[in-house]
């Protein structure tokens, strides 16, 4: 299962890969180490500190793999149901390889699966995820665009009074065309990236506004947005599957959405898929998704807001904790998302999986890195049409239908217009690591 393109990798010196790997990858574990001291100086019992310590070390081996550009070594069996998937795909393709040479997406992967396992080995800090504060500090940071959208949004969905069923199907409609693009937009804000992000930075990154959006909408190169509404509006009391990306606001949109879907009658279910465990800085983690809903409820992270506002928050997490109850949202995290693998492997790597994807109506793909695993993270020319670039998702007998909403943070670009992207090229060049473009673009699968 490969496409005829070569993947990016480390040595790569003319894409992000090369940048990626000797400098953003070490700043970044140097930040995870800082944070797990500042936890090791709040601890006073010694079975953990000395445990904690030991934690400290191994990411210091880490990180000096790293520097030295060392071969990838197996992952050691610390009984998480993704080691033999690691191991089988390290001794079948990448054996002898180094970070610098194994495929950028793979050794990439394999860092962040390498500093969990400094931790899974250990005993008390298993699930210890070196970034949690940070994700919880941007979303506190966020208040702007968070009430802007609570405000709207907690009251339940309704149509204005005497509207007929077409103009309930067009307010539907263009409900649904903001939102995407909220839900899209929501994924600039990647903690990888903007790692020393201002309080004015957030807010540009953040604005959710009618004008912003139309502003920004030229910015999608690759716009599947009719054809999405087309199936989308077809679908009565489905399943829609969101492969999450990023926690905090990303997160917080995501549900935004997810909320409107189910209201108006599209999606009966929702299904979000996260991490098992701390992944590319501020993936969410089950504690992310409980975090987010909790201090919406019971939180104090807002500081100068109206109670209005406060309790606009409330009343919309107070709805999404009762669609988890109820069933109607599931957070599931099955061990393939932290591979190494990208997604032309799915069906042959996970077949459950692919199994449980087949039954959605819908799988949205968040954000750069699955857009990088859906389309293989190679070289492909950018006018390639989306469903061939991600190849078995579209034509593997099952396929659900699948829409990628992604921000273009990386070297991969697919499914714009030929001649755009060299344009760019001339005119932006770093276009491709930004985050100000984006796509929006939709296979629709073959479920028969
Ligand atoms: O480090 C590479 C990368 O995958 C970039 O492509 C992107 O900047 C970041 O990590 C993750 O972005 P996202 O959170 O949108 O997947
Ligand atoms: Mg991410």
């Amino acid at each position: 299962n490969q496409p005829p393109w070569p993947a990016y990798r480390g040595y790569h010196e003319y894409s992000f890969a090369h940048a990626t790997m000797g400098v953003r990858l070490p700043t970044i574990l140097g930040k995870a180490i800082d944070d797990t001291v500042k936890t090791l100086n709040e601890r006073y019992n010694e079975d953990e500190i000395v445990d904690l310590v030991s934690c400290i070390e191994r990411m210091e081996d880490l990180m000096d793999d790293l520097h030295q550009n060392s071969k990838l070594r197996p992952i050691v069996d610390d009984g998480e149901g993704d080691v033999a998937l690691w191991n089988k795909e390290i001794a079948k393709y990448f054996r002898g390889k180094d970070f610098m040479n194994a495929p950028w997406l793979f050794a990439e992967a394999y860092k962040y699966r390498r500093l969990h396992e400094c931790f899974s080995v250990s005993k008390y800090w298993k699930n210890y995820d070196v970034f949690f504060r940070q994700k919880c500090d941007t979303f506190s940071r966020s208040s702007q665009a968070v009430f802007e959208l609570s405000t709207r949004f907690a009251d339940d969905f309704k149509y204005a009074t005497g509207i007929d069923e077409a103009g309930q199907a067009k307010a539907r409609q263009l409900i649904f065309h903001e939102l995407t693009q909220v839900c899209l937009w929501g994924n600039s804000t990647d903690l990888s990236l903007l790692i020393n992000m201002t309080e004015e930075d957030i807010k540009k990154l953040q604005s959710t506004g009618g004008d912003h959006l139309a502003d920004t909408e030229k910015n999608i190169l690759g716009n599947h947005m009719d054809r999405l509404w087309q199936l989308v509006s077809q679908i009565k009391d489905g399943r829609i599957d969101f492969v999450l990306d990023n926690a905090g606001f990303e997160l917080y949109c995501d549900c935004v959405y997810a909320d409107f879907l189910i209201q108006c009658g599209i999606a009966k279910e929702v299904r979000f898929h996260g991490k098992r465990f701390a992944w590319f800085v501020s993936d969410v983690t089950r504690n992310d998704w409980n975090w987010l809903l909790n201090s919406m409820v019971y939180g104090h992270l807002f500081t100068g807001v109206s109670d209005e506002e406060l309790a606009s928050l409330k009343k919309m997490g107070q709805r999404w904790k009762k669609y988890e109850k109820a069933g109607q949202w599931k957070y599931q995290e099955h061990p393939f998302w932290c591979t190494g693998y990208t997604f032309w492997d799915l069906k042959s790597e996970a077949p459950d999986l692919f199994l449980d994807l087949s039954e959605s109506d819908l799988v949205m793909f968040k954000g750069d890195l699955n857009h990088r695993k859906l389309t293989y993270d190679c070289h492909a020319p950018p006018s390639t049409p989306f469903d061939i670039a991600i190849g078995p998702l579209a034509s593997e007998s099952g396929a659900p239908p699948v829409v990628s909403l992604r921000t273009i943070k990386s070297d991969v670009v697919v499914g714009i217009k030929a001649g755009e992207a060299e344009r760019l090229d001339k005119e932006e060049p770093g276009w491709k690591i930004s985050g100000k473009y984006a796509v929006i673009l939709l296979s629709e699968g073959d479920k028969g």
